[in-house]
């Protein structure tokens, strides 16, 4: 499988993170490349033991032969960024395209105090202005940087020729299917498209050159900032589900439901999934925690299971079962 493109299937936070680490890890990744809106995403990897957050580079991180990418479509916050680079000690292996749109102070002082964007409730990280920026076609980009002149390169030349080698190649996406500016939850959503075509389009490759798109859902749904979410629970009833959960970019808390089988259905249809991954399975069943087979699950989370994979008519063919990377069920 050269080419997956991952995304989310509903509002962001699914787990992709962890879902893109380990199957960089496994799949042994030759180059994994960034697509999404930016560093208002936030990414959470644990890995013997310990917590990763990354919100500019990829997940995929974690495997130390894997080539990093950032592709022309992303915006950078160019400290995040080196910081990134400095903690996980990347500098060899992170590459950044010259197109790249770049977040500066105003972005993020507009974001902060925008009366109609607090009403949203973005995470303040300038990337609503910044791809505002952008389309009025006064922005700066990453070529314009003095900082940034060390990581750039051509990133659509590099994944084609990747994936035309027949090396494997993921693609990663950032917030969810409804956060989608297009096919979201308008006004309440992210600065860009997010469905896997988009974020094909945020690298550089057309549509043929994918192989597999993996859908991430997690067990139940959360949201985080303002906008509708059905059947959301009261917050005396989110955290006696155990659900409860903040916001790894702003820390807010994060608001809940259950898992809603239209919205996954619709997220099939619109990124035209030929895979489907679903996380925190034992946050919903405790009992199921760090379980690498589907045989051992308990009943009641089996039927879970079975009754998504009937009611969206795919087979979810990876699940997460804990927080570190090997807690996964990989039924591919
Ligand atoms: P913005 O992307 O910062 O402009 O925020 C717009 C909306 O998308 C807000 O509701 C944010 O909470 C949400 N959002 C943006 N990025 C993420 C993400 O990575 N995970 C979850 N929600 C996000
Ligand atoms: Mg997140």
């Amino acid at each position: 499988m050269p080419c997956t493109v991952i995304v989310g299937g509903f509002f962001g936070d699914e787990g992709k993170g962890k879902i893109v680490a380990y199957l960089a890890k496994k799949d042994k990744a030759d180059v994994a490349v960034r697509g999404g809106v930016g560093p208002n995403a936030g990414h959470t990897i644990t890995f013997h033991g310990k917590e990763h957050k990354t919100r500019m580079l990829p997940s995929a991180l974690v495997s130390n032969q894997t080539r990093l990418m950032i592709g022309p479509g992303v915006l950078i916050n160019v400290n995040v960024l080196l910081e990134e680079i400095k903690n996980f000690n990347t500098k060899d292996r992170t590459f950044v395209d010259p197109q790249c749109g770049i977040i500066d102070s105003t972005h993020i002082h507009e974001d902060a105090s925008d009366s109609n964007l607090q009403r949203i409730g973005t995470t303040r990280t300038g990337t609503g202005p910044a791809n505002a920026d952008r389309a009025l076609r006064k922005g700066f980009l990453a070529r314009d940087s003095v900082e940034l002149s060390e990581y750039l390169q051509d990133i659509p030349r590099i994944v084609n020729s990747s994936i035309d080698r027949d090396e494997t190649v993921l693609v990663e996406g950032t917030q969810g299917t409804f956060l989608s500016l297009y096919h979201g939850t308008y006004p309440f959503v992210t600065s860009k498209d997010v469905t896997a075509s988009a974020i094909c389009s945020d690298v550089g490759i057309g549509p043929k050159k994918v192989s597999e798109v993996l859908v991430v859902f997690k067990a139940y749904v959360t949201r985080v900032g303002s906008g509708p979410l059905e059947g959301e629970l009261e917050k005396e009833e989110t955290t006696s589900k155990g659900w409860t959960e903040f916001g790894s970019v702003t820390g807010r808390l994060r608001r809940a439901s259950p898992f809603n089988f239209e919205l996954a259905k619709r997220s099939i249809m619109l990124n035209s999934a030929t895979q489907v991954a679903l996380t925190k399975l034992d946050i919903v069943f405790p009992s199921d925690a760090g379980k690498t087979a589907f045989n051992k699950l308990s009943s009641d989370a089996k039927r879970f299971v079975n009754n998504i994979e009937k009611e969206i008519g795919k087979k979810v063919a990876v699940i997460g079962t804990g927080q570190e990377l090997d807690d996964i069920i990989d039924r591919r």
